[in-house]
């Protein structure tokens, strides 16, 4: 199986349905409305996902839920074949943002992360953009607090339809200094120029999605030059109707554009996908190769919010 890096999955969002029922279960608490009748969760539209996204969260209630959280989502990682994967994990949903209870969630995640050697895990903590800028500043102290050996990133998820990405340059700014690696969901729902805010007011190297800016030609060229990597999804863009299909995705596009690129799943469950099917797919639609892919996954493994030592031997993995 090709090697693959990971570098955008919600660790909430990657939790298997069958995970979240159990928790639901031993807790006694009214999952009604998150699932389906064949068991998948169940939303609309964006707006809805984030909804029942945060309503299946609601079980997840302790240091010990997260650890076991986390081995489910990297166990199902390992049997894809990923060998390094960065995770998105939220002071909001762990501990309320408080500090003293974040750190307890963190050391339960990273227990739950040696539970599954095979994979090679970081947390990018990451603030919830509908939840506002004076959150996302607490989010940011939690993150610049705790940042080290595995939390290296930070981020931003959640509507982007709300506020502005300078809005949180505060945040940015807090973790940046942390010396933490930066990236944002942005050219989602947002167009081109949501990119274009994330690069100028919050200065980030990566993008999460970032698609939209096929919308835009000039910006399509700036990424490209700029080296800026995006953090693609396509599962997760087609079910969310960015696009009818995958065929329709500008990701072959942006790639002959010279746009440098990786492959993550997002919140695989929700989207129906995992690292295999995104592959399988990008080789149908596109033909994308094994070659192809050890290009992408290099392009990974130099992206990551890793330390020298680490990003070397991601890549003598790679070369093996
Ligand atoms: N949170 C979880 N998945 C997300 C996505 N695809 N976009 C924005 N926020 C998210
Ligand atoms: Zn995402």
């Amino acid at each position: 199986m090709t090697p693959k890096i990971e570098l955008h999955l919600h660790l909430e969002g990657a939790a298997p349905p069958a995970f979240i029922r159990g928790l639901a279960a031993e807790k006694k608490i009214d999952l009604t409305g998150v699932f389906d009748a064949r068991g998948h969760y169940a939303f609309r539209d964006f707006g809805h996902f984030l909804q029942v996204y945060e309503a299946a969260t609601e079980v997840l209630q302790t240091p010990d839920d997260y650890r076991r959280l986390t081995r489910a989502v990297l166990e199902q990682s390992a049997e894809n074949g990923v060998i390094y994967t960065e995770a998105f994990l939220s002071p909001d949903f762990c501990g309320g943002r408080d500090l003293a209870a974040w750190r307890d969630y963190l050391a339960a995640i990273r227990e739950g992360a040696a539970e599954v050697p095979e994979v090679e895990m970081r947390g990018i903590v990451t603030c919830i953009r509908h939840f506002g800028p004076d959150s996302a500043r607490q989010t940011a102290l939690c993150a610049a607090e705790t940042a080290g050996d595995f939390v290296t990133g930070f981020g931003m998820g959640g509507n982007e339809a709300i506020g502005s990405q300078g809005d949180f340059a505060w945040a940015f700014d807090c973790a940046r200094e942390a010396g933490l690696g930066l990236t944002t969901h942005a050219g989602e729902f947002g167009g081109p120029e949501s990119v274009r805010q994330a690069l100028d007011d919050l200065r980030v190297t990566r993008i999460g999605h970032g698609v939209r800016a096929i919308e835009d030609d000039a910006l399509v060229d700036r990424l490209a030059e700029d080296g800026i990597v995006l953090e693609v999804c396509p599962g997760s863009n087609v079910v969310l109707g960015l696009y009818p299909d995958i065929r329709r995705h500008p990701i072959e596009r942006l790639r002959a554009r010279g746009v440098a690129l990786t492959v993550s799943t997002d919140d695989p469950p929700f989207f129906h996908t995992t690292m295999e099917a995104e592959y399988a797919a990008l080789n149908a639609a596109f033909d994308w190769d094994e070659s192809l892919f050890a290009d992408i996954a290099r392009t990974a493994a130099q992206a990551a919010f890793c330390d020298a030592t680490t990003r070397q031997r991601l890549l003598d993995r790679l070369d093996a």
